[in-house]
């Protein structure tokens, strides 16, 4: 009854979604989407899920990558969970596609709202809020673990029309190809130390430290880890960020984003 859980993270929403559920399942590994692209991907267990954050309203480019990598396998039972701060829109109808294509059955799709790691748009809100989403989170969790139990099959789940239709079908088509370069707007202040944890933590490595500073190379992902990591809160994007709050979900540390990366390593070395 083993279950494979494959994430992929940026502020560690999606992590503590994965590991939570792991431990609620009981016979289950938490594995990060880090890969050889030179072979696919098979899981060993009954049952396998892919859980990550939603990005401009669809899947991120990693996760596209990741699904297409999957070795074809009709028969096993395939989950999927959406992170998101409330609006999933269309993402796991994307995903459930994709994954079709791919000789892969999504048998049922959840979404989970967490807190906003989007700090373009502002910081993640009220501390009581951020909880009583985690809080749902852990109920919802419950259900989902159940679902996979039973091996039942369900509609996965989707915002409203309007999300679907402009959201999803038309602003993230529009901006998907605009993503590796919006790293641009990146830049470090005077705090910046040079300790460089942005580069070892950054999931795509698109980060290069020179002369102690970084240096974004324009494959980003936008998972913004890098600016709500950096421990002098040295990197900013745009104008208004130095302003706002940074967020990473409260139960996950950086030493676990940097465990993490070691395993990115041995995805390479692989
Ligand atoms: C580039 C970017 C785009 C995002 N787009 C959406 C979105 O379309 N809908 C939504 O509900 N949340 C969106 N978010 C918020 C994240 O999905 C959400 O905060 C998630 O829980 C972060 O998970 P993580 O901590 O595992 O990275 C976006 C975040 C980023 C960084």
């Amino acid at each position: 009854m083993k279950t494979d859980i494959y994430f992929y993270t940026g502020t560690g929403n999606s992590y503590w979604v994965a590991r939570t559920l792991a431990n609620e399942l009981g016979d289950a590994e938490t594995h990060p989407m880090f890969w050889n692209e030179e072979e696919k991907v098979a899981s060993r267990g009954d049952a396998a899920g892919l859980i990550f954050p939603v990005h401009i309203w669809g899947l991120p480019r990693r996760v596209i990558a990741f699904a297409n990598a999957l070795a074809k396998d009709p028969t096993k039972y395939w989950f999927a969970v959406a992170v998101n701060a409330g609006q999933v829109a269309a993402t796991l109808m994307q995903l459930k596609k994709l994954m079709n294509a791919n000789g892969l059955s999504l048998k049922a799709g959840f979404e989970i709202p967490m807190a906003s790691n989007y700090i373009p748009w502002g910081g993640p809100g009220p501390e009581d809020e951020i909880r009583r989403k985690i809080n749902d989170a852990r109920e919802k969790i419950k259900t989902i673990s159940a679902v996979v139990v039973r091996r039942e099959t369900r509609p996965v789940e989707k915002g409203p029309l309007w999300q679907n239709v402009l959201l999803s079908g038309l602003l993230y088509k529009l901006s998907f190809r605009h993503i590796p370069a919006m790293d641009k707007k990146f830049w470090v202040d005077e705090r910046c130390n040079g300790c460089g944890i942005c580069e070892i933590i950054c999931p795509c490595r698109n980060i290069e430290m020179n002369h102690e500073k970084p240096s974004w190379l324009h494959g980003c992902e936008q998972c913004l880890a890098c600016i709500q990591w950096c421990p002098r809160e040295a990197i900013q994007y745009g104008k208004k960020t130095p302003g706002y709050e940074r967020y990473h979900h409260p139960e996950i540390k950086l030493s676990d984003l940097t465990s993490l990366a070691k395993e990115k390593q041995r995805g390479r070395s692989e």
